[in-house]
């Protein structure tokens, strides 16, 4: 569905879904968060990120969708490079969902919904977005998707964290993206709501074939749902393979601290 309503040429579908090559961020502050990211991912697969906090998980995905601008290196979505000029563009393919859920609290679960189709409209359309048909029916399928039509008039900050973080998706659904960037989108929630909501990346994996790259504090959960799994360790992939791969080596590896304990330990003697 995702890529029959897209504008995009046949050229464009056949590419990797997002291609990174020598990536790297350097933030003002001087801190160094991507270190030359290369990663290729393939149209309609299911990628978890793991690594520890500061790893630069959340720098890679926001290159992904241009919200900061790579130091060095280049990113394209689908062909096309995620660089000022295109962002348009790339916004109206790619959808984020957040570990916060990054809801308008005191609007209702349509209005959320209905601001996912925003960056499909033209300015003056985006002003008069809630008098399309269309965007309302979009809408309402995607609230159904997360099961949550009973609840589409009410304020966003009246329901539960796991409500909010379907709305969340039911929002990055109605964009009708062909990616979905997903920041810890269970981090914020108990265990069984964080399996109803992987159940539900999964789902929309599977069946619209959306490209899916989830970052996860847990490994359990990246066992449990992802193809391929990316660890991020100082800003560099120091895996990317299978879960069967996920030995305690490789975990060891991903979730090692550098710098401080060893200092710490070198200080000592
Ligand atoms: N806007 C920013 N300015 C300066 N440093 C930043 C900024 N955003 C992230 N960082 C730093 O970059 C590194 C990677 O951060 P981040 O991508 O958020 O990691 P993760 O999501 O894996 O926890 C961290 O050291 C973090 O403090
Ligand atoms: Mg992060």
């Amino acid at each position: 569905m995702a890529l029959a309503t897209n504008n995009s040429s046949n050229k464009a579908a056949d590419a990797p879904a997002i291609t990174i090559a020598g990536l790297e961020k350097r933030f003002a502050n001087g801190v160094e968060a991507l270190r030359g990211v290369d990663l290729t991912i393939e149209p309609g697969s299911f990628v978890a990120i793991l690594g520890p906090s500061g790893a630069g998980k959340s720098t890679l995905l926001r290159c992904i969708n241009g919200l900061e601008t790579p130091s060095r290196g280049s990113v394209a979505v689908r062909g096309l490079a995620v660089e000022k000029g295109n962002l348009r563009a790339i916004r109206t393919e790619v959808a984020m969902v957040f570990q916060s859920f990054n809801l308008v609290g005191r609007l209702n679960v349509m209005a959320n919904i209905l601001c996912g189709r925003l960056g499909k409209r033209s300015t003056l359309g985006s002003l008069l977005y809630l008098m399309r048909p269309e965007d309302r029916t979009i809408a309402e399928h995607a609230l159904a998707r997360v099961g949550l039509t009973e609840r589409a008039w009410e304020r966003a900050d009246r329901l539960s964290g796991g409500q909010q973080q379907r709305v969340g998706i039911a929002r990055a659904l109605a964009q009708e993206p062909v990616i979905m960037l997903a920041d810890e989108p269970v981090a914020s929630l108990d265990p069984a709501t964080s399996e109803e909501i992987l159940d539900l990346l999964r789902e929309i994996q599977e069946r619209d074939g959306i490209t899916m790259v989830v970052s996860l504090h847990q490994v359990e959960y990246a066992r449990r749902y992802a193809d391929r799994v990316i660890g991020l360790n100082d800003g560099r992939i120091v895996y990317d393979g299978g879960v069967a791969g996920l030995t305690d080596d490789v975990l060891a590896a991903i979730y090692h601290r550098s710098g401080n304990d060893d200092e710490a330990g070198l200080s000592d003697r």
